[in-house]
C-alpha cells in the first residue's frame, strides 16, 4: 500500500483501548500524527497506550475517560471536539459492541446502550467536530461501521441496524460537506481479531474459519489511507471486497434468507 504523509495535527479515537482503535490510534503515531486524544472508559489501557505511543513515537497523547452512553460523560468529550483553542481535525468515532441472539430475548437496556453507543455517541460527537473542521475548511470523521450493516442478519437485528445507520449517516454527510474541505468515511470490517467477540452475547465467531478473520493493524492501515484519500467507503481485506461485490446483485429477499439459514437464529422449523 502507498502510504501518505497524514494531514492531521489532533486525532480524537474512541474506543482506544483495545481492538481497532487501539490499532488505529498505533496507525496514526507511527505515522507522525503529532497529537492524539484517546477516549474510552478502561483508564489503566489507555494509560499505557498513552505511555507507548509518548515513548514510541513522541506522541502527546491525551486521555480522556468517558463512558459514551452516558450523556455526562459524552458531553466531556462533545466540549473537547468543539474546543476552538485545540481544534481536532480527525475525529475517529470506533466505540461500539454488538448484541447477539433472538431479540425478543435479549436484554432492553442492553439493547439501549447498544444503540446509544453505536449511533447516538456517533451523531453527537460528529455534531460537536463538524462546525470547526468546516469553519476551518479541513478536517475528517471516520466512523467504524461493519459488513454486518449490509444486509438484514437475524441474530444480531440490532447491532446490524446501528450500522447500517453508521454506513448512510456517513455517506450522506459526505455528500453534504462535497467541497467545504472536510470528509466524512465509513469503514466496514468484516471478522477482525479484536476484543469484540468477549462482548458480543449469544453468538459464536469461533466457528468462522480460519482464513476470514483480518488483524486490527490492517483495518487501522486500510481505513487511514481511505480518509486520506477522500474516500466515503472502506472495505478492508480483498476477500471482503470480492464477497461485497458478489452478493450485491442478489436480491435483498435472497440476501436475509440465506443470512438467516447461516446464522441459525432464524425461528422458522420448518
Ligand atoms: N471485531 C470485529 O469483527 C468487528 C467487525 C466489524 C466492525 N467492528 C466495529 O469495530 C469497532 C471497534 O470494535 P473492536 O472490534 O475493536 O472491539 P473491542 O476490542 O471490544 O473494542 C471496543 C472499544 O469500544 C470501547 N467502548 C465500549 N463501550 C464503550 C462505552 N460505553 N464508552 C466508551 N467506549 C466504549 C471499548 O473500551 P472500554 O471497554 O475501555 O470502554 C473498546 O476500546 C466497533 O464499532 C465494532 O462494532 C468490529
Amino acid at each position: 500500500m502507498n502510504r501518505h504523509t497524514l494531514p492531521w495535527r489532533t486525532a480524537l479515537v474512541t474506543g482506544a483501548s483495545s481492538g481497532i482503535g487501539a490499532a488505529l490510534a498505533r496507525e496514526l503515531a507511527s505515522r507522525g500524527v503529532p497529537s492524539i486524544v484517546l477516549v474510552a472508559r478502561r483508564v489503566a489501557a489507555l494509560d499505557a497506550l498513552a505511555a507507548e505511543l509518548a515513548e514510541g513515537h513522541g506522541t502527546e497523547a491525551e486521555v480522556l475517560a468517558a463512558d459514551l452512553t452516558d450523556p455526562a460523560a459524552r458531553m466531556r468529550v462533545e466540549r473537547r471536539l468543539a474546543a476552538a483553542g485545540a481544534p481536532v481535525d480527525l475525529l475517529v468515532n470506533n466505540a461500539g459492541f454488538g448484541t447477539s441472539g433472538p431479540f425478543f430475548r435479549l436484554d432492553p437496556d442492553e439493547e439501549e446502550r447498544e444503540i446509544a453507543l453505536n449511533v447516538i455517541a456517533v451523531v453527537r460527537l460528529a455534531r460537536a467536530a463538524l462546525p470547526g473542521m468546516i469553519d476551518r475548511g479541513r478536517g475528517s470523521v471516520l466512523n467504524v461501521s461493519s459488513m454486518a450493516a449490509n444486509q438484514p442478519s437475524p441474530g444480531t437485528a440490532t447491532y446490524s441496524a446501528t450500522k447500517a445507520f453508521v454506513t448512510l449517516f456517513s455517506e450522506s454527510l459526505f455528500e453534504e460537506l462535497r467541497g467545504t474541505g472536510v470528509t466524512v468515511t465509513a469503514v466496514l470490517p468484516g471478522f477482525t481479531r479484536t476484543e469484540f467477540s468477549d462482548h458480543v452475547g449469544e453468538t459464536s465467531f469461533d466457528s468462522a474459519p480460519a482464513f476470514v478473520w483480518m488483524e486490527a493493524e490492517q483495518v487501522a492501515a486500510e481505513a487511514v489511507e481511505a480518509v486520506v484519500a477522500g474516500r466515503a467507503l472502506c472495505i478492508p481485506g480483498a476477500l471482503y471486497r470480492v464477497a461485497n461485490a458478489l452478493e450485491s446483485p442478489l436480491p435483498r429477499s435472497a440476501r436475509r434468507r440465506l443470512i438467516g439459514k447461516i446464522s441459525g437464529f432464524t425461528l422458522d422449523r420448518r
